[in-house]
């Protein structure tokens, strides 16, 4: 496994593998690596020659005093997991390698931004879409892997490779859950014990919409109220729980075809968001995966 810190080096490697015939994948992550990310580099060295991941904790996706400073890092564990799964090139760039000196070129998908997550996280998805973006563009890979855990995120993705003539695919995965239903996210590494036990009222909130839906509830008002009520019930702090279409992220008034049910919490310091696909879009996810 080589890792490699300027821009030109991992553009240069990666366009030579690709004129060599190989299909390169790609997993951008910030590090701290958890079971999902590793499901993520393990799916993405299956389905490829070459796998890249990036290692890099963009500051532009973190509000002014969120967690940037504090957020986990760990080079030398994350290192050694990415060549335990079969990671042949991480790109490691620095802050400034990734935004120069008078850097001004943000990426923005209008609309779907601001929605969700967006609406409490001011610029926090311009950030993403700017650095994954840059990155795609360093890395030129076939392929691009992302938790579903973070819907919203792959939904902007996805819009934004289409909307800029991106020749890349981005591949969904499903989020990868604890025993106890919670999804796998470094940020858990934040919670206290009785944290932990709060926390899994949110997976158990959206499973109970997810039940619902199943047992023919199709109207959104008290599906949300109902777990929103379980979640504060349990000492969460709600920021958002919503019931969306997949594609538009607009609310449903009725749940008749695919749709997708999020939220958004706070659990001490920890904020913590989550999802469960529905109706039609559950059945193609083919549902989350459960850890031993
Ligand atoms: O999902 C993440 O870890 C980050 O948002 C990403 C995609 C690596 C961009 O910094």
């Amino acid at each position: 496994m080589r890792v490699l810190e300027a821009s030109r080096e991992m553009t240069k490697v990666s366009l030579d593998l690709r004129a060599k015939g190989k299909t390169v994948a790609f997993v951008p992550t910030m590090g701290a690596l958890h079971r999902g990310h590793i499901s993520l580099l393990e799916r993405a060295k299956g389905e490829n020659n070459v796998l890249v991941m990036s290692l890099f904790v963009n500051p532009t996706q973190f509000a002014p005093g969120e967690d940037y400073e504090a957020y986990p890092r760990d080079r030398e564990g994350d290192l050694r997991k990415a060549q335990e799964a079969g990671v042949d090139l991480v790109f490691a760039p620095t802050v400034e390698e990734m935004y120069p000196p008078g850097d001004k070129t943000p990426v923005r998908v209008e609309g779907l931004s601001e929605k969700l997550c967006g609406a409490f996280r001011r610029g926090h998805f311009q950030g993403v879409t700017t650095v994954v973006a840059t990155l795609f563009e360093i890395v030129q890979p076939h392929r691009a892997y992302f938790g579903k855990k973070d819907y919203q995120q792959w939904v902007i993705l996805r819009r934004m490779t289409a909307d800029l003539g991106m020749e890349i695919e981005v591949i969904g995965c499903p989020t990868v859950r604890d025993p106890d239903g919670l999804a796998t996210s470094s940020r858990n590494a934040y919670l206290s014990e009785v944290g932990r036990a709060q926390a899994r009222a949110l997976p158990q909130a959206l499973r109970g919409i997810q039940e619902a839906v199943r047992g023919g509830d199709s109207t959104p008002a008290p599906l949300v109220a109902e777990a929103r009520r379980l979640m504060e019930e349990a000492g969460l702090q709600v920021e958002y729980v919503a019931l969306v279409h997949p594609e538009t992220l607009e609310d449903l008034e009725k749940v008749e075809g695919p749709a997708v049910a999020l939220a958004a919490v706070w659990c001490g310091r920890a904020r913590l968001i989550d999802n469960v696909e529905l109706g039609e879009g559950e059945k193609e996810s083919g549902g989350d995966v459960f850890e031993k």
